[in-house]
């Protein structure tokens, strides 16, 4: 297999925009996959800011995330995880998740990191890093954030359990360990 790059996004990556969004289409249909479909432009201003991370093989996209921040910098999330299905399994979701917690840290060393994930492979990877599991009362709060569920497959029962709890598990990285 060619070499696959994994970098922090800046604006010379803006045109790798388009197949992360078919990227993360294709695996919110895949079965038993929680994941929010995000519209290009959203995508891009991530690029475009430096808050998302980027794995390429041979000018491809193959892998990406992004960090949001909630309330006022309080919280930083970590959404749109999504591998290609043919480089899975080799350990890319965890050079991309490394890598946009680093980001994170540095640009935003007062939020506390967060994320909400029905992926066994995203909660070994979180808890490699010191993220424990927590309730949907200890992250954040911020409407807009539950908002970004609603393209997700599971988002009804989010709303019948009134936002306590739902398929994916919250995990946070213990505030004792934030600045
Ligand atoms: C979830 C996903 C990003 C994982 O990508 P990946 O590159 O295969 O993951 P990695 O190879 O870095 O594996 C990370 C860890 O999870 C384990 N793992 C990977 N896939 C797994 C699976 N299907 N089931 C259980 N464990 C798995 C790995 O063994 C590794 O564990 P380790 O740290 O103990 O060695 C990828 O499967 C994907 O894109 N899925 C669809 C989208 C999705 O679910 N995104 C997450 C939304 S929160």
């Amino acid at each position: 297999m060619s070499e696959i790059k994994v970098v922090v996004c800046d604006k010379s990556h803006i045109q790798f925009a388009g197949q992360v969004a078919c990227l993360i289409e294709q695996a919110a249909q895949e079965p038993g996959v929680a994941l929010a479909r995000r519209p290009v432009k959203e995508i891009e201003d991530k690029i475009v800011k430096g808050d998302a991370v980027i794995a390429l093989c041979e000018e491809r996209a193959v892998g990406f995330c992004y960090v949001a921040i909630w309330e006022q910098g309080r919280f930083a999330s970590h959404s749109g995880l999504v591998v290609a299905p043919e480089y899975r399994r080799s350990g890319l979701a965890k050079k991309l998740k490394n890598l946009i917690f680093e980001v994170t840290r540095k640009k935003y060393p007062d939020a506390e990191p967060f994320g909400i994930t029905m992926s066994s492979a995203i909660m070994r990877t979180n808890s490699s890093l010191g993220y424990v599991p927590v309730g949907y009362q200890e992250i954040t709060n911020d409407q807009k954030f539950w908002d970004g569920c609603q393209t997700c497959p599971y988002h009804k029962t989010l709303i019948k359990m009134q936002r306590k709890i739902c398929f994916c598990t919250a995990m946070k990285f213990p505030k004792t360990q934030v600045k």
